[in-house]
């Protein structure tokens, strides 16, 4: 018994690591765990394969924007906020929160990328590095047409 105190009350200081923030949005993305993980946001990993963006797609046209729009609204506006900004209803209750999309020093990442965030959407919590077990869902199931239309609405949320 005498050595169990010690364990508990580092398995207590890790649990409070990982729940720091309060009700703060997550501009920390999958860094927010901290703690004794790995604190790097993931690489795609090699053998994942991007899809490829369809002939002719353009980000920027109506067309695109109202498609990923329409996904983004039916899919991530639950986690991750109306704006991007990881203040959805259901991300309220998560812990790491969800990532605000549009948060500067998310994009100032190198390793945030399209091709990062094609992954990430595509796989869900996969590629999270923080402590704990994020809750990212994804779009499991969606085409990677749709993806690539989330990604250039998630762009235009970020005003990239
Ligand atoms: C059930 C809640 C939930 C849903 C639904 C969800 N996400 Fe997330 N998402 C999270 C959480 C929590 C994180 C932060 C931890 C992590 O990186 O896994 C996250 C992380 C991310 C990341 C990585 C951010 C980073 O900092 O590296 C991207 C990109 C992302 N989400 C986009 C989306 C998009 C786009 C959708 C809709 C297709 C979506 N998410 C749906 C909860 C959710």
């Amino acid at each position: 018994m005498r050595y169990c105190i010690p364990a508990l009350l580092a398995i207590l200081a890790i649990t409070c690591a990982a729940c720091g923030g309060g009700g703060k949005p997550n501009t920390a993305g999958n860094k927010a765990g901290g703690g004794t993980k790995a604190t790097e946001r993931a690489t795609v990993p090699a053998d994942f394969k991007i899809g490829a963006k369809p002939d002719g797609f353009d980000p920027k046209s109506a067309a695109v924007l109202e498609a990923g729009e329409a996904a983004y609204k039916a899919t991530c506006v639950t986690c991750h906020g109306e704006a991007g900004k990881g203040d959805g209803p259901t991300g309220a209750a998560l812990n790491p929160k969800p990532t605000d999309l549009t948060s500067a020093d998310v994009w100032a990442d190198p390793k945030f990328t399209e091709e990062y965030m094609f992954w990430r959407i595509k796989t869900g919590n996969v590629g999270y590095t923080g402590e704990g077990t994020s809750g990212m869902t994804g779009f499991m199931g969606g085409t990677d047409e749709q993806i690539w239309q989330i990604v250039a609405y998630v762009k235009k949320l970020a005003g990239k």
